[in-house]
């Protein structure tokens, strides 16, 4: 991708029936891992968050909870959505919600571009509704257990709750048209749909055979209105995916939409059939492009199963960042789960990682290196002299960290990108555990080998604080400051991803400056 480029990202919307978890900020992190360090690298980034809110899941809660809808998605947008984005430290452009006057009238073009163009017709359908899903379903997605509180109903595989039955008079969107098109794209583009588990079980969907659409519901009305029959409201998926088009001036402002679409979309897998078949096929008869791309991340698994609002198995995020801290949760989830496969939580991994890399790893590395300088050279930064062997490894260490996160970035490959960034880590406490400065501190005859060792650590940090910041923007804006680099060099997000891994850019001369540790000590049990 070159400088300049458009890299436009997005987060499913989420359901707003109840509270977030950690599967809701774990994908609401690495979307912004992903956007910081597009934007860092000079792409003109853009990152849409937001909330589902229409559909039936929502107005049984609201109806249970004794609101009105609106008033319902108005209180836990505020409460809980929202507040999730600053938990996690969240740099998102912009926050949709499906209520938005922008999107509903947004939606309503779209649809009657649909109709005009035929593929749209009203049909009836009779068969199974997962409201827990907002899915019509299958008869083999559907479990009848042979004991417990459902004994001989259907119920949903996903959220063993009944089924409903449904006899409507519906709109039907002509799907079924376009299951060729959909499989060209995805053998044309190979990367349209990642990771490969989930590239393979859509093609093997789609060759099945596509089915047209029920894209209205005429039995409730919390939704958007059908423009040309105003008794129906749209389906909630329909008018859920459309929010991405919306966001960026879909039907609104052409100029923006063109200079923003087509976009990347992360998603959890449990929703990757909606976002590569229906969406690109709604995208297809409008005659708008597909998206770049569709990643669907691997699940939060507790206890072997995916962690759940329904089956009350969520940890709130703010669970974890009151104790260990915004940049402590984004870097566990980044590092500890391979992008694009499950991952089970756990106290005790987190707290070990904690320790072992964030505080003694890294924390200890940046205190250390600051503590030197300012010891042996009143916290100025030396001169360094000329490199031997080992200064010269240090800086090719960091130039192929730089390369290869960028890289492994490039392919959403996230704990790839942070595991090269940490190579850094490791041989810099490497490169200090065998230069001992101490010892050359102790003699004038090694004082300017001492400086060109100090010289190279704090170079070496240098680049790191700028490959962590799209990861850990707290702790690696603290070591930006600390070092002196923010009067030298400007603000640390200004400094350019892809220039991070060049040598000699901090100047000596400039003076560093007392850093606290970056990542306490955590003293309380934090098991739980
Ligand atoms: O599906 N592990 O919303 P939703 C990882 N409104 N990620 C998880 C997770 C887990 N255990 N649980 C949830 C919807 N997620 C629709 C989306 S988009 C046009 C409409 C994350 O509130 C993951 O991103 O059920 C998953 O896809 C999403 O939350 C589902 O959120
Ligand atoms: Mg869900």
């Amino acid at each position: 991708m070159s400088d300049g480029s458009s890299f436009y990202i997005t987060t499913p919307i989420f359901y707003v029936n109840d509270v977030p978890h950690i599967g809701h900020a774990y994908t609401e992190v690495a979307a912004d891992v992903l956007s910081r360090w597009h934007r860092q690298a000079g792409d003109d980034t853009w990152l849409l968050t937001g909330t589902d809110e229409h559909g039936q899941k929502i107005l049984r809660t609201a109806t249970a909870n004794g609101l009105e809808p609106q008033e319902w998605a108005d209180r836990l947008v505020a409460s809980a959505w929202k507040p999730l984005l600053e938990t996690v430290d969240i740099a998102n452009d912009d926050f949709i919600r499906t209520t938005d006057v922008r999107h509903e009238e947004a939606v309503g073009k779209f649809l009657q571009k649909l109709h005009d163009d035929g593929h749209i017709y009203a049909g009836e359908y009779e068969g199974y509704y997962c409201v827990g899903c907002e899915e019509y379903k299958q008869r083999d997605e559907l479990d009848e257990p042979l004991s417990g509180e459902y004994q001989g109903q259907l119920v949903c595989k996903i959220h063993s709750r009944p089924i409903e039955i449904l006899k409507e008079k519906n709109y039907f969107f002509r799907m079924s048209d376009f299951g060729q098109r959909l499989l060209d794209l995805y053998e044309s583009q190979p990367d349209f749909v990642q990771p490969e588990s989930v590239r393979n079980e859509i093609i093997q969907f789609v060759r099945q055979g596509l089915s047209d659409l029920s894209i209205s519901r005429s039995s409730f009305d919390w939704g958007i209105k059908v423009p040309w029959d105003p008794s129906h409201v749209v389906y909630v998926w329909f008018d859920a995916l459309l929010n991405y088009a919306t966001a960026v001036g879909y039907g609104d402002d052409p100029e923006l939409f063109a200079r923003r679409w087509p976009a990347y979309h992360l998603v959890g897998k449990d929703i990757a059939r909606f976002h590569a078949v229906i969406w690109p096929a709604m995208l297809m008869a409008a005659g708008l492009d597909v998206p770049h791309k569709v990643f669907g991340h691997g699940w939060l698994l507790v206890g072997g199963e995916k962690m759940s609002k329904s089956k009350l198995t969520g940890i709130a995020p703010s669970q974890i960042t009151d104790t260990f801290g915004s940049d402590a949760f984004r870097y566990y989830f980044m590092r500890a789960i391979s992008f694009g496969q499950d991952g089970s939580f756990s106290w005790e991994d987190l707290s070990a990682r904690y320790q072992a890399e964030l505080a003694n790893g890294f924390g200890n590395l940046a205190s250390r290196v600051i503590a030197m300088l300012q010891r042996y050279f009143d916290g100025e930064i030396p001169v360094s002299g000329e490199p031997n062997e080992a200064d010269l490894e240090v800086r090719t260490v960091v130039a192929d960290a730089a390369t290869n996160a960028d890289a492994a970035i490039e392919r959403f490959a996230i704990h790839e990108g942070v595991a090269a960034v940490w190579t850094i880590v490791d041989e810099l406490n490497g490169y200090i555990t065998e230069q001992e400065p101490w010892v050359l501190a102790k003699d004038e005859a090694t004082r300017e080998r001492l400086k060109t060792v100090l010289a190279t650590t704090a170079e070496g940090l240098r680049a790191l604080a700028v490959l962590l910041s799209p990861v850990i923007p707290k702790a690696a804006g603290t070591l930006w400051a600390a070092l002196g680099a923010q009067d030298a060099l400007g603000d640390i997000t200004a400094q350019p991803l892809r220039d991070a891994g060049r040598w000699g850019q901090l100047p000596a001369g400039i003076r560093v400056s007392q850093l606290d540790a970056l990542f306490p000590r955590i003293e309380a049990a934090v098991a739980s």
